[in-house]
């Protein structure tokens, strides 16, 4: 067996599922079309990390830039996200999956933020994949918030500054309880991280696929996930110290 087959599954993916408005179009069809479709995407990725073994699976579902949108599209992508959200929990379940969100969901309609709070609470108990949905998220959001915070408790003698830390900030983020993303996939071609887990990403392997989302298939998942297997992640170190150390 080679090094690389002994490589283990990424524990932490994180997606950013681009094109959906570009796969719409290129069907002469409405936009929201491609949301739609963008749904039976995020169902069978969600399956297929789970029988993978991938712990943790993030996916940037709407940013705080989204809410620029034509307000009928933010009504529709709301909409969609919150029933499909919904309509995906038995099947979590079943999964022994966890759902969690990250982002700034006071933002969304009462009812809408009722039905994530619902489906959360009745995946709470899943040890298996944990799906953590990003909504009205953005990372600047997230860490000037934290700062905000660290700031807080510095003045209140809680926190020492001297004493402050990575590991502090990233204890203060939306993603204090999860690990670091190992992989983090981008479908539709572009070649930016769009305010997306910025602090998180740092030592991520990057997988970019020119695939709208609705088309990225379980086959190209697991060749982002082959892919990943391959690469030498050194964290700042040389190959030869890498290699000694194994
Ligand atoms: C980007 O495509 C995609 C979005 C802004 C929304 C993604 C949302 C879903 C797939 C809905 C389901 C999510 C969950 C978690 C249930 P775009 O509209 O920016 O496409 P474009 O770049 O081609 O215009």
């Amino acid at each position: 067996m080679s090094d690389n087959a002994l490589k283990p599954v990424p524990a932490h993916v994180a997606i950013i599922m681009d094109g959906n408005g570009r796969w719409a179009k290129a069907k002469g069809l409405e936009r929201s079309a491609g949301h739609f479709e963008g749904v039976n995407a995020v169902h069978r990725i969600t399956e297929a990390a789970s029988h993978l073994g991938v712990k943790y699976l993030t996916l940037y579902a709407f940013s705080t830039e989204n809410w620029n949108r034509p307000q009928e599209e933010v009504d529709a992508l709301l909409n969609l996200i919150s029933f499909a959200l919904e309509r995906e929990t038995p099947g979590l379940i079943a999964n022994n999956a966890r759902l969690e969100i990250i982002g700034d969901i006071d933002r969304m309609p009462e009812e809408a933020q009722q039905r994530l709070r619902r489906s959360m609470a009745a995946t709470a108990h899943g040890t298996g994949l944990t799906v953590v949905v990003a909504f009205s998220y953005s990372s600047r959001w997230e860490i000037t918030r934290a700062c905000r915070e660290i700031a807080r408790k510095a003045a209140a003698g809680e926190i020492d500054p001297e004493t402050i830390t990575d590991e502090t900030v990233s204890q203060h983020l939306a993603t204090a309880s999860y690990p670091d993303p190992d992989l983090l996939i981008r479908t539709g071609g572009d070649m930016r991280l769009s305010n997306f887990l910025l602090w998180q990403v740092a030592y991520a392997e990057i997988f970019v696929t020119d695939t709208y989302w609705p088309d990225f298939s379980v086959d190209e998942f697991k060749s982002a996930i082959d892919n990943f297997r391959c690469r030498e992640r050194r964290f700042g170190r040389t190959s030869e110290q890498i290699n000694h150390s194994l």
